[in-house]
């Protein structure tokens, strides 16, 4: 059930066990059980779990994507001045999480890649700037500075990677 090759990533749908998740933070528990289905349906985020191909109503990890903009001035100046005087778009991983009982076995590492290739995919139709991420916490902001990603600014756990093939 651990082992990343037997997991699929897919869209949320009403069949998976949003309850049985337990990722160690209550609001990111919550955020599955309570609010995800919602969000989904407005059209204000799109949800995506992995689960195992023999247990697919499981949820072992999730994470969600949106749009957002990025002012120049949050930028590093070195990369600001390389572009146009406006916001640039970029594309959000607001939360995302493993299931308590199989953290540190990889599943992290798998979402954030299929994140940074589903953006990767309609980036050549959609202009993406950059990924940018919330860190709930110290340990979170660690775990997305090892894949490059670096703060937007001290003032926020907010994070951001400029997008280039992975
Ligand atoms: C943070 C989290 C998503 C990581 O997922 P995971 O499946 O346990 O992580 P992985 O096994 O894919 O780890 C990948 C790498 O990140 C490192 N890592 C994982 N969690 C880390 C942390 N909290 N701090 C620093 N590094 C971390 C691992 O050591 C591993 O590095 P390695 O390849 O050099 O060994 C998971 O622990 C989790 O869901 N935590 C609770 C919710 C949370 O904090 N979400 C963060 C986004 S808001």
């Amino acid at each position: 059930m651990t082992d990343v090759s037997n997991l699929i990533i897919r869209p949320l749908d009403r069949e998976h066990d949003r309850p049985g998740f337990h990722c160690g933070v209550v609001s990111l528990d919550d955020y599955i059980r309570k609010q995800a289905s919602q969000d989904v349906k407005r059209r204000v985020s799109r949800v995506f779990v992995a689960t195992a191909v023999a247990h697919p109503n499981v949820i072992v990890g999730y994470y969600t994507l949106s749009s957002l903009s990025i002012e120049l001035c949050q930028l590093p100046k070195t990369l600001a001045r390389k572009l146009p005087r406006h916001p640039v778009p970029a594309a959000l991983i607001g939360r995302l999480a493993v299931n308590q009982s199989v953290q540190g076995h990889g599943i992290g590492r798998m979402l954030l890649v299929d994140a940074i290739k589903r953006t990767l995919a309609v980036s050549d139709d959609i202009a993406i700037y950059a990924m940018v991420v919330d860190a709930i916490d110290e340990g979170a902001q660690r775990f997305y500075e090892q894949f490059g990603f670096s703060l937007l600014s001290s003032e926020s756990r907010r994070l951001f990677l400029p997008l280039k093939p992975i």
